[in-house]
């Protein structure tokens, strides 16, 4: 529970030793490039919206969307709840904390990306099990209040935007519409709510270490004020600029799989900022653990032959955490 950065009373006066990263690894590493990803109006047309998707997942594997029908209000709401349970009093969080990975609903600081050399990240984070919300709800916080019907209004409707997004994308690249409705979309929606508090020396270390998601389509919050996530993109970052209420859309794993790298996943970092605390919401939608995830068929023949093996979630997740989660190591496990 000590390792809580939020649990420390006064602000960080200095970044502990365990937190130092490798010169390599640290930020900026390559200056941010100068291109912004594209933010989708899905109010457009379908025939626009569809290309515009497409475009932007091939090319950057992540997209930002507006007027997508999760009401600003809940966005708020959700923003506000999961900013106050960081702030609550330890004693209210103690019961959320584990360094059990086997555990889902826990709270915990830094990562389960990290490399085996024993670094720490400037992360806490809220991890919880959200889909379906009635067998799920159960098991989140009740302090504060406001955090469960936070929590109830923003999973369904931003679970149904991920799926309508798949549905353009199969439309997009000629796989039927309802391709990834049943198993492949159908196991647990996993929330991490990951806050980042201010880092007295930002330039020593990471949020989150540069990772690709490991399930299908990810859906995720950020404050409409402050940078912190950034995209790999031609061999540097660039920043996920903030917009306000707008939604950030990033490619899985799965979906990279499942898809035979049309639609790849691409690497993503958190840097830290000394200034203000930053708290985001992630919403990860999986396949259910029994589900096989392979190259559609549609998607492999002469000239594209398979390239990546056939395996169940449940196997690409027991795989993938003896690997990490550096892109090049994940490939090199599960491509043909
Ligand atoms: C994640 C993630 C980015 C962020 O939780 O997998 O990439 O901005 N989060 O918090
Ligand atoms: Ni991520």
């Amino acid at each position: 529970m000590e390792k809580l950065l939020s649990s420390a009373t006064a602000s960080h006066e200095t970044v502990p030793e365990r937190f130092h990263l490798p010169p390599e690894l640290r930020p900026p590493a390559l200056a941010a490039a100068p291109v912004s990803l594209p933010v989708i109006d899905l109010s457009g047309s379908r025939d626009e919206v569809r290309g515009a998707v497409l475009r932007a997942g091939k090319e950057f594997g992540f997209f930002q969307v507006i007027n997508h029908g999760v009401p600003e209000r809940t966005t708020r709401e959700l923003e506000a709840a999961c900013v106050d349970f960081f702030r609550l009093p330890a004693a209210d969080k103690a019961a959320f904390y584990s360094e059990d990975t086997e555990q889902t609903n826990r709270l915990f600081s830094s990562t389960m990306y990290e490399s085996g050399a024993g670094e720490s990240y400037w992360r806490d984070c809220l991890r919880l099990a959200c889909h379906p919300v009635e067998r799920t709800k159960p098991g989140w916080p009740e302090k504060p209040a406001a955090l469960r019907p936070a929590l109830e209004g923003f999973i369904v409707p931003a679970r149904s935007v991920g799926m309508e997004l798949l549905r353009l994308l199969c439309e997009g690249i000629g796989l039927r519409p309802d391709y990834f409705e049943g198993d492949l979309s159908g196991g647990e929606v996993i929330l991490n709510a990951n806050h980042y508090p201010p880092c007295p020396d930002p330039g020593l270390t990471l949020g989150l270490p540069p990772h690709c998601d490991r399930n299908l389509i990810t859906v995720l919050l950020q404050p409409g004020y402050v940078c912190g996530l950034q995209v790999s993109y031609g061999g540097g970052w660039i920043d996920v600029e903030p917009v306000p209420g707008a939604l950030v859309i990033n490619f899985g794993h799965q979906l990279e799989i499942a898809t035979n790298g049309l639609l790849r996943s691409v690497e993503h970092r958190a840097v830290p900022n000394a200034v203000v605390a930053r708290t985001s919401v992630a919403a990860f939608i999986m396949p259910t653990m029994d589900c096989m995830v392979e190259p559609a068929k549609e998607l492999v023949g002469e000239g594209s032959p398979a390239r990546y093996r056939s395996i169940t979630f449940r196997d690409f997740m027991r795989v993938y955490k003896t690997v990490g989660a550096r892109r090049e190591s994940v490939e090199k496990a599960f491509r043909i």
